[in-house]
């Protein structure tokens, strides 16, 4: 990968200055695809350099400024917050803004989740979550979906179902067995997404019936995934889904670290598809930028933690729960996922106009802005992971920051602020098909 070296030649002496001290001094396993670019400021749906050049950013800090860079907002809740108290350990005396966040997530919650404990990043919550679910029932095994992410701790890279993000890790924790992801355009269903849930739902039934002792504790899954490449299930999987579980007394445990907070124009992704979670986990747009994470669920599942099960020292932090209450307040405030279903319909079609006829693109999905475009080589869908991540690179030189995911790579993410308007998307989706043009031409 070049990037590296092509900016070290077009910017002022300070760039390289910057990407020398993060070779030097920051553990960067990801150097490759560290855009090389130093960002100074942000502000809505854009950031800008330490040159002044402005950049729109249609990936949100990987999906996390939901409600805009330095919302004005949240930024005001943070400082009020910040001239009072940092830290005290809110676990163990009581923070006035961990527990006012804490009732307002009870209140936008999906029926009957009510308790929270809130930890810091999203790897954090789902171990949580992992371990009150074995409390609870007194099971240990767990079931996850092929293709998806979780995190990168151990337990969290265990239960992910991607070797491109294990590799070399294992081997990881026993216990753990994977089903089919309904990932309908990967999938023999193609034209019927209907049955592409029901037959993954089904799978679900042989996975407990042939890889696992009948001991299982919890199914978790993303109501609507990101890393693996932004696959939307259908309207009836998680019903059936359920049908499944509630057979074998297992939990539902939907990771909405990445497609909650609005991110697919609903709160939380699992309203989109009618059923309830036993756990619900959240971070990333939680906080508009704050370190914040959360598991959520009913208080018969969370009285499972007796005193001294559960801690973190930074977990419930005073300054990141004033500053999540102010986002969610702006969230209400601002119908921001009305805006978003809007937007996110807006782009999804302008995409399909623009550059759906590309042979590259073979499949452009999303809910809300949550939004991927699948490249592949051929009609027989292999994978164009070189051209991802060449429309990346190319995207950037031009000025937007787009995503690239998916278990082959070869996915575009397209998750912006959710505050962008009509006239920035048209702005990124111009330069996203010029990209296109230039490395796959039609
Ligand atoms: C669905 C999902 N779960 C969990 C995580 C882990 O979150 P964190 O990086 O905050 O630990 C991520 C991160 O991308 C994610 O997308």
């Amino acid at each position: 990968m070049e990037i590296s070296k092509n900016v070290n030649q077009e910017t002022s002496p300070s760039v390289p200055d910057t990407l020398q001290k993060y070779r030097d001094y920051v553990i960067t396993s990801f150097l490759k695809s560290v855009v090389p670019i130093v960002i100074d400021s942000g502000s809505g749906a854009t950031v800008t350099d330490i040159h002044g050049r402005e950049y729109l950013d249609c990936f949100a800090g990987i999906s996390v400024v939901n409600a805009g860079h330095c919302n004005p907002s949240v930024i005001a809740a943070a400082k009020a917050q910040m001239d009072k108290l940092i830290h005290c350990a809110s676990y163990l005396y009581h923070v006035q803004s961990t527990a006012d966040l804490a009732e307002k997530i009870a209140q936008i919650a999906p029926l009957g989740l009510t308790k929270t404990f809130f930890g810091n990043g999203g790897a954090e919550a789902i171990e949580g979550a992992l371990k009150l679910a074995r409390l609870y029932t007194g099971k240990h095994e767990f079931i996850a979906l092929q293709g998806s992410f979780h995190g990168r701790t151990w337990g969290t890279l265990s239960i992910s179902g991607n070797w491109a993000r294990k590799k070399k890790g294992g081997p990881y924790a026993p216990g753990i067995s994977f089903a089919p992801a309904p990932n309908v355009y990967r999938s023999q269903w193609r034209n019927d997404p209907e049955e592409c849930a029901r037959q993954c739902a089904g799978a679900i039934e042989e996975v407990i019936r042939f890889s696992t002792s009948n001991d299982v504790a919890a199914f978790i899954a993303e109501p609507v995934m990101g890393e693996g490449g932004i696959i939307v299930p259908p309207p009836n999987y998680f019903r059936e889904v359920k049908k499944v579980l509630d057979r074998h007394r297992i939990l539902f445990i939907a990771d909405e670290v990445q497609c909650g907070f609005a991110r697919t124009g609903k709160m939380f992704a699992i309203e989109h598809y009618g059923v309830v979670p036993d756990i619900l986990v959240t971070a990333k747009g939680i906080a508009d930028g704050f370190p914040l994470s959360a598991f959520t669920t009913r208080p018969d599942i969370a009285a499972a933690f007796k005193p001294g099960d559960h801690l973190s020292t930074f977990g419930g932090n005073p300054v990141s729960c004033a500053a999540a209450l102010a986002n969610i307040q702006f969230m209400e405030r601002e119908n921001l996922c009305n805006h978003t279903s809007a937007m996110g319909n807006y782009a999804k079609s302008r995409i399909r106009d623009m550059i759906g006829r590309n042979p590259h693109v073979g499949d452009v999905r999303g809910l809300g802005l949550m939004i991927g475009i699948e490249l592949v080589q051929n009609e027989l869908r292999v994978p164009a992971a070189a051209e991802a991540e060449a429309v990346r690179e190319s995207c950037y030189r031009r000025g937007l920051l787009i995503g690239v995911g998916g278990v082959d790579g070869n996915v575009i993410r397209f998750q912006p602020p959710l505050v962008i308007s009509k006239s920035q998307i048209d702005q990124a989706l111009d330069i996203m098909a010029a990209a296109l043009q230039e490395v796959a031409p039609v």
